[in-house]
């Protein structure tokens, strides 16, 4: 990894640069962090799990056309990705209350919504990703007012199909962050599909325990994260029963031959 150039290093992932022009090597850490990096730690595995249960999506996202950066995976812990300006704009689609929602709002959490909320934050880490109004975004120049409606169709459209993907699984996907970025060809450029989609960003409840599969365990101290990403990835149909440890296992071993 040493031999390639470093892109930019973020909170849970680093991206390097590509094999080609327009591309880049997006690699998964198990670090995590929680409420603006003021909580920091790692949770074993969890790089290996966030990129398989990502590219699950990804791909799956692809096929129903919404365009993606997502290429293919390389390897345990890292994917081939297009080469994207990120829009500095962090989009929440939330179907429950839970989280800053109920904490602003005072309602209680897990009280079904009754229409779905997309909220936007700016990505801005020195001042806290505070959220924003579309006049904010309109204002500052952050995106334009076409980028803003191809983004809200397509949260839409991603919540619509994520919540059967994993209502299918016995999962209630309660709330979601995703990240898009603008792809040029020539002058043009439209947006797609960024970042990455798994249990760091998700909030999701097992429908019929209420149990959290996802980086709440980290953020509110519940112990068993990683063992939350495996059960959320065995589900997908990524892990086979009893094989967890074995590919968690299998990777700690390239890890230890420097590979
Ligand atoms: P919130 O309730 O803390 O605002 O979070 C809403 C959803 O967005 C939740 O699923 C976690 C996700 N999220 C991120 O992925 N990154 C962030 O920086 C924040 C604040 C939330
Ligand atoms: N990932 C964000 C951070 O560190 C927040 C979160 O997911 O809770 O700060």
């Amino acid at each position: 990894m040493s031999r390639r150039r470093m892109i930019y290093e973020g909170k849970a992932k680093i991206l390097y640069e590509g094999p080609e022009p327009g591309t880049l090597i997006q690699y998964f850490k198990d670090d995590a962090t929680a409420f603006n990096a003021q909580k920091k730690g790692t949770i074993s595995g969890k790089g290996v799990l966030n990129n398989r249960i990502s590219e699950h999506i990804f791909t799956l996202l692809g096929a129903i056309g919404i365009p993606t950066h997502f290429v293919r995976r390389l390897n345990m812990r890292e994917q081939l990705i297009r080469q994207v300006e990120i829009v500095p704009i962090e989009v929440v689609v939330r179907n429950v209350a839970a989280g800053t929602l109920s904490q602003r709002l005072g309602i209680e959490e897990g009280t079904q919504l009754p229409r779905t909320i997309i909220e936007y934050y700016y990505k801005d880490d020195a001042l806290g990703d505070p959220m924003i109004a579309d006049e904010h975004i309109a204002c500052f120049g952050w995106a334009s007012q076409e980028e803003m409606n191809d983004i809200a169709d397509m949260a839409i459209r991603i919540n619509d199909f994520l919540c059967g993907l994993f209502a299918g699984i016995g999962i209630r996907l309660v709330d979601f962050k995703l990240e898009f970025g603008r792809l040029w060809e020539n002058d043009y450029s439209r947006v797609i599909l960024a970042d990455e989609i798994s249990p760091d960003g998700c909030r999701l409840w097992d429908m019929s325990s209420g149990e959290k599969l996802d980086k709440d365990r980290f953020r509110r101290d519940l112990g068993g994260e990683a063992e939350a990403y495996q059960e959320v990835a065995r589900r997908l149909g990524l892990l086979k029963e009893g094989d967890a440890n074995m590919v968690l296992d299998l990777d700690s071993h390239r890890k230890m031959r420097g590979k």
